[in-house]
């Protein structure tokens, strides 16, 4: 059982913070809530969230601050957030981390820790442009590294898979370098706080996960 509850994951794009925290989602019973699948069912759905959200998500930019603080604020004052959550992709920037700080202050809230899963930039690259996922249900698969059993199906609901337009090549490289340039500095900020933890997210899922449970004990 882990004793921080109340989570960021930070991560260049790739590192493996969706499929880790779906895993510790399950095993913790705690929200997993992924600010860029929230961007995506939005812009399914075609919603004016996900209109205002589609053209920096298709570029590899980020949406802008207050759009996203409002809306990771709302979500984490439901009810199933109340004893813990897990955020994957928020913060960004460092003003996003100042508007969460604020709004769990607001809600008498703190962060217990922020994990930061470091992986190589070849493999990031490589996990990305062979990253599958399936349209129907959202599982995450990888050409490369954990292939369907039937190529183009999804193994748990038989959906279609297919590659997300921000994993190709020349797309996957500018989240990079967004991330470098705006997110990378979040490192330093936590570090201050004494909230981060790093993992070694390039090993395997099953040992990253170890790691992971490590560091929230
Ligand atoms: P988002 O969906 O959050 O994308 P991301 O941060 O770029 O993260 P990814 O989903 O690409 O990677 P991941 O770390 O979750 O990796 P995964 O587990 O899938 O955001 C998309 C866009 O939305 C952004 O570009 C931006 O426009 C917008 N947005 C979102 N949040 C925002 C915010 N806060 N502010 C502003 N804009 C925002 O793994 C990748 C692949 O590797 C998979 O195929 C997986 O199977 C495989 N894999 C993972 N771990 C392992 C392992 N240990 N061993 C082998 N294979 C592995």
């Amino acid at each position: 059982m882990i004793g921080k509850r109340n989570l960021v994951f930070l991560g260049a794009p790739g590192a493996g913070k969706g499929t880790l925290a779906a895993m510790l989602a399950e095993q913790a019973a705690l929200p997993h809530i992924s600010t860029g699948d929230i961007f995506r069912a939005e812009m399914k759905q075609g919603t004016e969230l996900g209109r205002q959200a589609q053209q920096y998500v298709t570029s590899g930019g980020l949406v802008p601050d207050q759009l996203v603080a409002a809306m990771v604020g709302s979500r984490l004052a439901q009810p199933d957030c109340a004893s813990g959550f897990i955020l994957d992709g928020f913060p960004r920037t460092l003003p996003q981390a100042d508007l969460l700080e604020q709004t769990l202050t607001g809600i008498g809230r703190r962060l217990d820790r922020v994990v930061l899963f470091e992986v190589t930039r070849e493999l990031l690259l490589q996990r990305l442009t062979a990253r599958i996922v399936c349209r129907a249900c959202g599982a995450t698969f990888n050409r490369m590294f954990s292939p369907p059993r039937k190529p183009g199906c999804c193994d748990q609901c038989g959906g279609e898979l297919y590659q997300r337009p921000d994993d190709s090549l020349a797309t996957a490289e500018e989240r990079l370098r967004v991330f470098a340039e705006q997110t990378a500095p979040l490192v330093p900020y936590y570090e201050q706080r004494g909230l981060l933890a790093r993992i070694d997210a390039g090993a395997d899922k099953a040992d990253s996960f170890q790691a992971l449970l490590q560091v929230l004990a």
